[in-house]
């Protein structure tokens, strides 16, 4: 099927009280791996990439690479670009084709935020894209402040306030996660994820998947996060596997068979994380 906007999936989640995983992919192969397990699942996905990683990718081709991949599957699969951190950035993945954006100016103070989302979200509107915000700061998991200390975490009056002054579409919150590798267990606030949950009703997202333990990613899906943004792990996972595969010296030392290797231990994780998001009903 063609590509489906992220909102309308998350719209689906919430109605099956299911989470849907957001992988930051950057190339074909780490794009395909996830197409096809998802498929194979029918399980749906979002397909996201850094604008860091347009230097392996440009925004452009990853955009036509995915809307490609995803046309020759049944399940519905989103395109969204992730942490877009301006204006100019969002409006290249547009032109890229992205059916769906994130604006992430969260380390700005609450007026700037609120300005830049607005402006991201009135372009994409006019365009039929939907857009996800960011408000309380998810910082980076190798800073321990950055998801202990209450101070980043988002106010349910101001995410209130946040989605009525921007009309972003979907909401990613703070309530204990960062990105990257935790140098401590994260312990995540869930009565104030039921607040937020409680007192608004866009789609919720948590960032900073990777590394959270199993039992408290369950209750976040259960109190009302709907996307799970997934990067680190994945990453990490791609070089492991690579790397085993070329120490056990099985395969011929040749590019394409290192990824045709790779594929079935691949698939095997991202069905794992898949599946606990999206447990069969
Ligand atoms: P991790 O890299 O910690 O999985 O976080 C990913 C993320 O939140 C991307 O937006």
């Amino acid at each position: 099927m063609a590509l489906e906007k992220a909102i309308e999936i998350l719209r689906y989640a919430d109605r099956q009280n299911k989470c849907v995983i957001g992988f930051d992919a950057f190339d074909l192969e780490s794009a395909k791996w996830i197409i096809d397990t998802a498929e194979e699942e029918q399980i749906p996905v979002i397909m996201m990439i850094y604008p860091g990683d347009k230097s392996i990718t440009p925004l452009s081709t990853f955009g036509a690479m995915v809307r490609d991949l995803a046309q020759q599957v049944k399940v519905p699969v989103g395109l969204m670009l992730d942490h877009g951190p301006n204006f100019e950035t969002c409006m290249e993945a547009v032109r890229g084709g992205f059916t769906s954006m994130m604006i992430d100016t969260s380390h700005l103070d609450f007026e700037e935020n609120v300005r830049q989302t607005a402006e991201v979200v009135k372009a994409c509107h006019c365009l039929g894209i939907d857009v996800e915000g960011e408000l309380g700061h998810v910082g980076i998991a190798s800073r321990e402040d950055d998801y202990k200390n209450t101070d980043n975490f988002t106010r349910v009056d101001k995410a209130v306030e946040f989605i009525e002054r921007t009309g972003v579409d979907i909401l990613a919150i703070s309530i204990g996660t960062a990105h990257g590798s935790y140098i401590s267990a994260p312990q995540l606030d869930l009565t104030r994820l039921e607040q937020i949950n409680h007192a608004t009703d866009i789609p919720l997202v948590l960032h900073g998947g990777t590394g959270v333990p199993e039992e408290q990613l369950r209750a976040a899906f259960a109190r009302g996060i709907n996307k799970l943004n997934y990067a680190t792990g994945y990453k990490l996972k791609l070089y492991e596997v690579a790397k085993t595969l070329m120490e056990q010296g099985e395969i011929r030392p040749r590019m394409s068979d290192l990824m045709l290797a790779m594929a079935e231990p691949m698939r095997d994780f991202i069905r794992s994380i898949m599946r606990l998001a999206w447990p069969a009903s």
